[in-house]
């Protein structure tokens, strides 16, 4: 299916691990809704370790069902010029710079959320890399690494650059996934940035997305993250004004079933696969109403003939679809 250009603009979140060129295209072959995609950050390398490989799950002939947007982590202002070059090669208008990683291993390095309390060093940065990109640059970033203020020192810096969007998930690192996402903050940030800001953070249903548009009617798009892995109609049913949609289960079905078999031969190992879909399984079985049976079937599974039996067995007993 190919995108869908109706109001309001939605865009897949990136979930490294999760929504890669074969989970996109799959996705996007099943289900409307979505204009784009941001895709999982690649990181910054030094210039001499730059492979194919780093670059090689957002080549536009892997990427031909749903448009894509790179995203990059790192703050040495060299490297991301080197990659982000080399991304801007390949075809792309824009890369996506990683202000919002809230993993440890990161932010000690002050890359992703670890940067947001050092605005000196966003500043230059920024200052060094938008002299030196031949294409756009948007950001994605969280409310601060420690305090839901930091922000507020960037905003001002921020707007100073010709972004094109900034994306916000109005969390902290500190709260990772954790607690309610800030609204009044994402207000706040709202009103003091003159750029156009994408809202970013739990939405999981239709009536949840109208609230949070009713709320910020000048927000330029939303981006939708778990809440689409956990119902892939969700999009959709967004776009559409709520459409009854009947045949949940089989259309999903068979979303799964060609998702399964593209991994199985993408995949080294039936380690691999097995890990990949227990993955998978925690988001997708929030959709049924037995789901949380199966998360702990599945769960339990340490070899692919088992899995395979669990979730073929969960279908052939017709599961209900939760909403
Ligand atoms: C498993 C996982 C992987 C993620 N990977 C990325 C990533 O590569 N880049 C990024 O900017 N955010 C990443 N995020 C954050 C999401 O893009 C998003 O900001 C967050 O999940 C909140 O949105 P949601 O509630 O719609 O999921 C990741 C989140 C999860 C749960």
């Amino acid at each position: 299916m190919s995108p869908d250009y109706r109001t309001p603009r939605l865009i897949l979140a990136p979930l490294k691990g999760f929504t890669d060129a074969v989970f996109r295209n799959t996705f996007a072959e099943h289900f409307d809704g979505f204009d784009g995609a941001l895709a999982p950050f690649v990181t910054t390398v030094a210039v001499d370790r730059l492979t194919e490989k780093h670059v090689q799950d957002l080549l536009l002939h892997r990427n031909t069902r749903m448009p894509i947007e790179p995203q990059i982590l790192g703050n040495n202002a060299d490297d991301f010029i080197f990659l982000a070059r080399r991304l801007f090669e390949m075809g792309y208008a824009e890369v996506n710079w990683n202000l919002g990683c809230p993993f440890r291993p990161v932010t000690k390095k002050r890359r992703g959320s670890g940067l947001l309390p050092f605005p000196e060093q966003v500043d230059e940065f920024l200052d060094k890399t938008l002299r030196a990109l031949p294409g756009r640059l948007t950001i994605k970033m969280r409310l601060g690494r420690n305090r839901s203020d930091e922000i507020f020192k960037l905003l001002p810096i921020l707007d100073r650059y010709p972004l094109k969007t900034i994306t916000i998930h109005p969390r902290t690192a500190r709260q990772m996934y954790g607690g309610a996402p800030d609204l009044d903050a994402f207000q706040a940030c709202l009103d003091q940035s003159r750029h156009p800001i994408i809202y970013n953070g739990d939405i999981a249903d239709r009536q949840g997305f109208l609230a949070l548009e009713a709320r910020f009617p000048r927000v330029a798009a939303w981006m939708i993250g778990r809440g689409a892995l956990s119902n892939p109609f969700l999009p959709a049913a967004i776009k559409n004004g709520g459409e009854v949609v009947s045949g949940k289960v089989l259309k999903f079905k068979s979303f799964y079933e060609v998702l399964f078999a593209r991994y199985q031969e993408r995949l080294c190992g039936p380690g691999h696969l097995l890990d990949r879909m227990k993955g998978f399984w925690k988001y997708f079985a929030a959709a049924f109403k037995n789901g949380q049976v199966l998360e702990r079937q599945i769960n339990h599974t340490f070899k692919l003939p088992n899995y395979l039996e669990t979730v073929e067995r969960f279908f052939r007993e017709e599961p209900d679809w939760r909403d």
